[in-house]
Formats: C-alpha cells, sequence, structure tokens
C-alpha cells in the first residue's frame, strides 16, 4: 500500500478495485482503479478521493505522507461517487479543509451528501497559489455530468484529468509504458465507447481549451497515468470526439431459431467479399457494453432482431436502448430480422437509427421463417452493396 511519486511531490494515493466486474453495467473485466493525488509542499491538496469502500486503501497511503487531518484542501473534480465516495470520511478526519469545486460539483455534492462542508467554488481558468506551485481549475462540462472539471499543475505541466482519458484497469503498476499501448487502447475505446461517446462536442471544447496547455503526464482517475503515449491517447481522443469511424463494419444481432443468424452471417460474407472487416457480435454470447468499442470504431453498424411478440427480441430491445442512450453519430446503419408472423422487430431498429440520426442507404432485410438459398444469395448480394458503399466513404 504505498503511495508512488508521480512528480515531485505529487503522490497518486489511490486504490485499486482488482475485484469490480460490473461498473453500473458496463462489464470491466480488468477491474479498476480510483485514483487521488495528493500534493504536499506548501499546501496540502488531496485531487480527488475514491469510492467509499476503498476509503481506508487511500486513507493508508495518505498516512505515509502527512497527517490526514492536515489535509488543507480537496479537489472535488467530479460528483460521480466513485470519486467523491470518500470526501464524507475524510472529512471527518480533516474538517476544516476546503472542499474546492465547480459550482455545479457543490450543487451536485450538497444534494448528494447533505452535508454543510466548508466549500470554495471555483471558475473556469481560476488559479490556487499553493506556495510556490499553482493549481489551476478548468470546468469541462459533460465530460461526462454538468460538474466534470480538470486540475492543472502548471509548473509540473500535470493535468489531472478526472474521467477524461481513463480506462478501467487495476493494475500494481501506475504508468502507462509499464502497460503497454494495446491493452491501454482497447481499454481506453471502451471507456470512451460506454462513457463519453454521447458527449463528442463536448469534448471537442474541452481539447479546445486545454490546447494552450503544456502538458507532460496526464493522471486520470481511473487506470494508467500517461506519459509515453499522450500523443497517441491524444490523437484517438480528436478521432473519437470528431465521430470519425474506419472502414469496417460491426453486426449485432440475436437470434431465436437460428434465422436471424443465417442473415447476418449471409451479410457478413457480403461485406467480406467487397474487402470490409466485420465483427461479428451475438447478444446471446457479447455484453451490451463489449459492443460499444466496435460501434465506435466501425463505419456501419448492422442489426438484426427476429419479431417476438410483435415486437423486438429483448437482447436487442436492451442494446438499442443502451445505443439510443450512447447515441454514436455519422454511421450508415442497415436493419434486418426474421419473423414467423408479424414482423414489425425490422421496422423498430430502422425508427431508432433514424432517430439517431444514421443513413440507410439500402432498406431492410426481413425474411419470414427460414430463409432460402435463393434469399440468402440476396442477402449476401445486399451485404457486398453496402461495402462497396462503405468503401465509398472517406
Ligand atoms: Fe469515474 Fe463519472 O465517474
Amino acid at each position: 500500500m504505498q503511495p508512488v511519486e508521480i512528480k515531485p511531490s505529487v503522490y497518486w494515493v489511490g486504490a485499486v478495485d482488482w475485484d469490480i466486474r460490473d461498473f453500473h453495467g458496463y462489464l470491466t473485466p480488468r477491474g479498476t482503479t480510483y485514483n487521488a493525488y495528493l500534493i504536499t509542499g506548501g499546501k496540502n491538496v488531496l485531487v480527488d478521493t475514491v469510492k467509499q469502500t476503498h476509503f481506508g486503501e487511500m486513507l493508508s497511503r495518505i498516512g505515509q505522507l502527512v497527517d490526514p487531518g492536515r489535509i488543507d484542501c480537496i479537489v472535488a473534480n467530479h460528483v460521480e461517487m466513485d470519486h467523491s465516495g470518500s470526501l464524507p470520511l475524510l472529512l471527518e478526519i480533516a474538517p476544516r479543509a476546503e472542499v474546492i469545486t465547480s459550482p455545479q460539483g457543490e450543487k451536485g455534492l450538497s444534494r448528494h451528501y447533505k452535508k454543510d462542508w466548508p466549500f470554495k467554488t471555483v471558475k473556469t481558468g481560476e488559479t490556487l497559489d499553493l506556495g510556490g506551485r499553482t493549481l489551476q481549475f478548468f470546468h469541462v462540462p459533460m465530460v461526462h455530468w454538468p460538474d466534470s472539471m480538470v486540475t492543472y499543475l502548471a509548473e509540473e505541466k500535470l493535468l489531472l484529468s478526472n474521467d477524461a482519458f481513463g480506462q478501467h484497469i487495476a493494475d500494481s503498476r501506475r504508468f502507462d509504458s509499464e502497460v503497454g499501448w494495446d491493452i491501454l487502447r482497447e481499454e481506453a475505446a471502451k471507456y470512451y465507447a460506454n462513457i463519453v461517446m454521447p458527449y463528442g462536442e463536448n469534448v471537442k471544447k474541452a481539447l479546445a481549451a486545454l490546447s494552450g496547455l503544456e502538458i507532460e503526464v496526464i493522471a486520470p482517475s481511473h487506470g494508467m497515468i500517461w506519459r509515453r503515449y499522450l500523443p497517441e491517447i491524444f490523437s484517438c481522443y480528436r478521432k473519437w470526439s470528431g465521430y470519425q469511424a474506419d472502414q469496417k463494419a460491426v453486426i449485432v444481432y440475436d437470434t431465436m431459431w437460428g434465422s436471424t443468424r443465417k442473415i447476418a452471417r449471409a451479410l457478413q460474407e457480403g461485406l467480406e467479399e467487397a474487402g470490409i472487416p466485420v465483427s461479428m457480435r451475438s447478444l446471446k454470447d457479447n455484453h451490451i457494453s463489449t459492443v460499444m468499442p466496435d460501434v465506435l470504431e466501425a463505419k456501419a453498424v448492422l442489426i438484426g432482431s427476429p419479431t417476438l411478440n410483435n415486437g423486438l427480441f429483448s437482447t436487442v430491445g436492451a442494446f438499442l436502448t443502451y445505443l439510443k442512450g450512447l447515441r454514436p453519430r455519422q454511421k450508415i446503419g442497415f436493419a434486418f430480422g426474421s419473423y414467423g408472423w408479424g414482423g414489425q422487430a425490422v421496422k423498430e431498429i430502422e425508427e431508432v437509427m433514424n432517430a439517431l440520426g444514421w443513413r440507410r442507404p439500402l432498406t431492410g432485410i426481413n425474411i419470414q421463417y427460414l430463409p432460402g438459398a435463393e434469399e440468402l444469395a440476396r442477402v449476401k448480394e445486399t451485404g457486398k452493396k453496402l461495402g462497396e458503399i462503405i468503401l465509398q466513404e472517406n
């Protein structure tokens, strides 16, 4: 339970959650961390706390550096409880510590914890002199909550970015270079797709607001600290927030008696014949949160459902609800399905695609009972046509 110095007199004092596998509905097979950072020298400032379940672990790390009762300020960059959860316990030990937060942060923390804490709200760009070093606060609203804020330590070129640039990885190591780009990119994409994707425009604004800062290290509130792969992760955030996608497709579907799967496979063959890489994501075998990185990065999203009781198959219905919340943009959509009687599922999928503003250059496919050989050949041809359309996209 050692603290880790990440810059002179700036320490990681967070906690590692090795066991969490479901983070409010998002599967986290690698676990996660709740990163809190203690700045010492001059004032003792703690930037963010940890989930309440991990308070003891954070307190132990802080206690190896300073008397926790002598913390002068706690910066609450974000209200969500994985970062604010230890505030009530810590403020019992350090009752005079000021809680520095955005105006929205004060509202959220007051509403949630119902405590009369010594708040100090800060405007965006406002600074705090630590006695030789300076903290600066930037509001980044809706990245990903209204209260979201990041904190910059100018002299160390260190950005404490809270949820932005996070990844859900539990590890004994703290720095990006120790884990490697492939795992980091995979987890950062999954995190962006499931947490940040609806707020691309806000991410763009935040990147622009921070573009004038010299940044050597980004220390987020989940996962590894970025210092080697900064250009790579900035490039990914620019791509994702610009809703740019690759010339590939993801086929998300479920099947009842195997017909919708046959259609999915025929579409896959056609797309591949056109030269488009395809990810096949059966909702029987893939959790909705693990499908979202494919949706984030694919130009075309094909969604298939059997009709059950005049509507969507329930797994596809759940996926569409999740998708509507995460609002991926600028996709080519294609709906397909099968039915015995009724046949409403394809229309319901198309309605969601329309609501998301996706282009649907080809009419969906809806086949009664089992698709025959000729029908499957036509489906494959449709897949190929869709592939050719994807190839024409920049
Ligand atoms: Fe990591 Fe929005 O909380």
